[in-house]
């Protein structure tokens, strides 16, 4: 085991041990929306945003419990894009993180509204006191993450271009397209993981461009490689149905270039990525292995 991925399976333990506080059971048969909740977001997963917020805080003293709620917040907005992209009016798939997806293990109608009790909470997590003691912080947050997952320039944007690409291929330069749909569906989310990182660390505006310059490359090649294990993973380790972006007629840097050049493509962008980090010296090193993980990565 690399350095690294011990790091992430301590963090995901720690991580996964205080999820049950965050969803408190109501008592009447609403429960049923809240188990489903629960049941995604608490259905494994790397935990690799969380952990990018903890690690970006970490840069400037902020320790790991301060930054939880935040974390959660986000990784319950993440658990939401994945119910949605799972539905059958969307890549329809039965299988996620080695469980059935929500909408097969309760109903369709349940995992909408898992996906949107999932997207609201993450808000009602950002504004609230324990994320920060500032209203200027979690103001700041609440905006970042509402602009991270919207529809002018954020996921649901990108998940929008994921689905309908043949209507757009004409506007654009095919690898501009391709790039722009990886930085916005996935890309998106990973940035404002740094970016909270950042803000709850109170960094400098210098030092919230190299993050923020950072956390778009390893948004890119995270999605790069999703697209790459979509084709050549193991689908037991993967614990989701693959060889389903082709199938899909999805616009993917694999299906315009081939695996090889694919991979190249985002290595180059992990080795920027890294690059950029050296102002923070040393104290960078997880952050740069992180970077790493994302293209060596067999989950
Ligand atoms: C899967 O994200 C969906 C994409 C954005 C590619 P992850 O690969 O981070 O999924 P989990 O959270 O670890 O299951
Ligand atoms: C998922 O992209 C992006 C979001 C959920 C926002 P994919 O559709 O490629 O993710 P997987 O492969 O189903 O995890
Ligand atoms: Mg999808
Ligand atoms: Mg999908
Ligand atoms: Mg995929």
């Amino acid at each position: 085991m690399t350095d690294f991925s011990g790091k992430l399976i301590e963090y995901s333990t720690w991580f996964n041990q205080n999820i049950s506080a965050f969803f408190p059971l109501p008592q009447g048969a609403e429960k049923r929306v809240v188990e489903a909740m629960y049941y995604s977001v608490s259905n494994g997963g790397k935990r690799l945003r969380p952990f990018l917020v903890s690690e970006t805080a970490a840069l400037f003293g902020i320790s790991r419990e301060q930054t939880l709620p935040a974390a959660m917040a986000l990784e319950a907005l993440h658990s939401y894009s994945l119910i949605h992209d799972d539905l059958p009016a969307m890549d329809n798939d039965d299988l996620r993180r080695g469980k059935p997806t929500c909408h097969k293990k309760f109903d369709e109608a349940t995992a909408i509204l898992a996906g949107d009790g999932l997207l609201t909470y993450a808000f009602e997590l950002l504004s609230s006191p324990q994320t920060s003691p500032s209203a200027a912080v979690r103001c700041r947050l609440v905006r970042l993450l509402a602009q991270a997952a919207g529809a002018f320039d954020g996921m649901v944007a990108g998940q929008m271009l994921d689905l309908y690409t043949e209507q757009t291929h004409a506007d654009y330069h095919l690898e501009e397209m391709i790039k722009h749909i990886e930085e916005m569906k996935t890309g998106r989310l990973i940035r404002f993981a740094c970016e909270a990182g950042a803000v709850l660390g109170r960094a400098s505006a210098a030092q919230t461009k190299i993050l923020t310059a950072y956390s778009r490359k390893i948004g890119i090649a995270f999605q790069i490689a999703d697209d790459i294990l979509d084709v050549e993973g193991d689908p037991t380790l993967m614990g989701k149905t693959l060889n389903k972006d082709a199938a899909q007629g999805k616009l993917t840097f694999v299906g315009l270039y081939g695996i090889e050049k694919t991979r190249t493509m985002a290595r180059s962008l992990i080795t920027e990525a890294k690059q950029l980090l050296a102002p923070f010296g040393t104290k960078a090193e997880t952050l740069k292995g992180l970077a790493d993980f994302i293209i060596s990565r067999s989950v």
